[in-house]
Order: C-alpha cells, then sequence, then structure tokens
C-alpha cells in the first residue's frame, strides 16, 4: 500500500494549516493510500549542528524527536508539508524539521556541486507545500512557498504543486473560504492520481520495455 505523510509545520493544533493537510490527506483515502499526520508541534525537533556525521552514513547523530520522524518519511511515497508564514518565512519548526533531512542529501567526494539523495536512490517520491499567511498581497508571504519547495527539490521530491492560500489569520479563517479548501483538495487529487499513475508504470514496464534486473 502505498503511503503518503502529512506534516503541519504550525503549533497551533487546530490552525489553518492542519485543517488544510488533513483536507489535502483526506482526498487519498479512498485510493488505496494510507495517510498519517504528523503535528511537528509535539515532537522535540532541533536544527542541523552541521557536524557532517552523516556523511557516509545517511543517519543523524542527534538524538531527539527527529528519529522517530526518519522511518516514517522513509517509508512513505510522499509527502504534503504546510506552513503559515512567520514573518516572511517558515515557522522555526519547519525550517529544523527540514534542515534535518542534510543527512538524506549526498554530495561527491570530490566536488560539491555534484549531488543526489536518498530519495533519488529510492526510486523518486512525490510533495505538495501548502503555505498560508493573512496578508492579502503574496509578497507578504514572502520567502515562504520556496523554503519548503527548494529544499524538497533538493532532496528528490518531485514537488508537484505549490498551494498558497493568502488572507488567513485566525484559526477558524478556513472555516470560512471554501476557495481556500477547493486548492488543497485538488492538489491532493492531483498527487492521489500521480501515485496511481506510479503504481501502474511499476507494474506495466517490464511488460512493455525490455529492463535487466541488475
Ligand atoms: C510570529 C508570527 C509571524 C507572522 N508573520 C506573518 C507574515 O510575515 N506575513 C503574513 O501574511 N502573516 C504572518 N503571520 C500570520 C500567520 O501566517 C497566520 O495567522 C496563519 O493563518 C497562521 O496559520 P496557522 O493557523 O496554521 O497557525 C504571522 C503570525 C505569527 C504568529
Amino acid at each position: 500500500m502505498m503511503k503518503v505523510v502529512g506534516i503541519i509545520g504550525s503549533e497551533r493544533k487546530d490552525g489553518n494549516t492542519a485543517y488544510l493537510v488533513q483536507e489535502t490527506l483526506k482526498t487519498l483515502k479512498s485510493k488505496e493510500i494510507a495517510t498519517e499526520t504528523i503535528f511537528l508541534g509535539d515532537y522535540n525537533i532541533s536544527g542541523c549542528n552541521g557536524c557532517e556525521s552523516c556523511k557516509d552514513t545517511y543517519r543523524c547523530v542527534i538524538h531527539d524527536d527527529m528519529q522517530k520522524i526518519y522511518p516514517l518519511i522513509l517509508n512513505s511515497d510522499a509527502i504534503v508539508l504546510g506552513s503559515p508564514t512567520y514573518f516572511y518565512n517558515i515557522t522555526s519548526l519547519t525550517k529544523a524539521f527540514l534542515e534535518r533531512f542534510y543527512c538524506f542529501q549526498v554530495f561527491a567526494e570530490d566536488d560539491r556541486s555534484v549531488w543526489s539523495s536518498v530519495n533519488e536512490a529510492l526510486g523518486g517520491k512525490y510533495a505538495l507545500v501548502i503555505a498560508i499567511c493573512e496578508q492579502d498581497d503574496e509578497k507578504d508571504m514572502g520567502f515562504t512557498p520556496e523554503a519548503m519547495s527548494l529544499p524538497l527539490a533538493g532532496l528528490g521530491y518531485r514537488v508537484l504543486d505549490t498551494v498558497k492560500i493568502l488572507k488567513l489569520y485566525k484559526k477558524e479563517d478556513i472555516l470560512r473560504n471554501t476557495e481556500a479548501v477547493e486548492k488543497a483538495k485538488t492538489a491532493g487529487e492531483k498527487l492521489g492520481k500521480t501515485l496511481q499513475l506510479r503504481k501502474e508504470i511499476e507494474s506495466n514496464i517490464r511488460k512493455h520495455l525490455d529492463i535487466k534486473n541488475s
């Protein structure tokens, strides 16, 4: 069974990000896709300390709650990552979470401009990004969308959609914004269809193409 993990980068469990990530995941449940939600606020995650110990092992040596999250992400086919804008950027929770995937990005020994990733070696994965802010001008979102989509792309995720939702301030604002919910659901449906297509290709590819096993 395929698996999608939703990651909520806000401390507000009943806030706008939580609602939108969960609505996105709901669109996937009918399609033989298991889903799981991670509220980053429930975990104690520090940022990367730059020790470079992960260089050859792809494992992070920091013993905090990120160690519980790594297996969930490794065993998933896609992630839905959402963060509100905090001062023109993602929240520190989301930033710490992303930094800790440095151990999955792998650079050539003699040339730092050459890199690949654990995710690419595992066959490629998909991501949706959801960015939320209170202002009505996209520039007040600052770097929020790119602060998620660029690291994810570097980590080998194909980012299928970056949903940007403006004008959400109070927790319950999302309940009055059906357009925003529809946008998130449409992105979720696209992810579901992409995963389905991927599965079809996986089961048909050897029927049509001459591929050696080794
Ligand atoms: C510390 C802090 C900084 C914020 N900075 C911005 C900002 O730069 N631009 C903006 O439009 N909204 C900003 N906001 C508003 C939040 O993005 C908004 O309330 C959002 O809906 C919160 O999402 P949540 O309910 O998922 O926590 C900020 C909120 C906080 C608490």
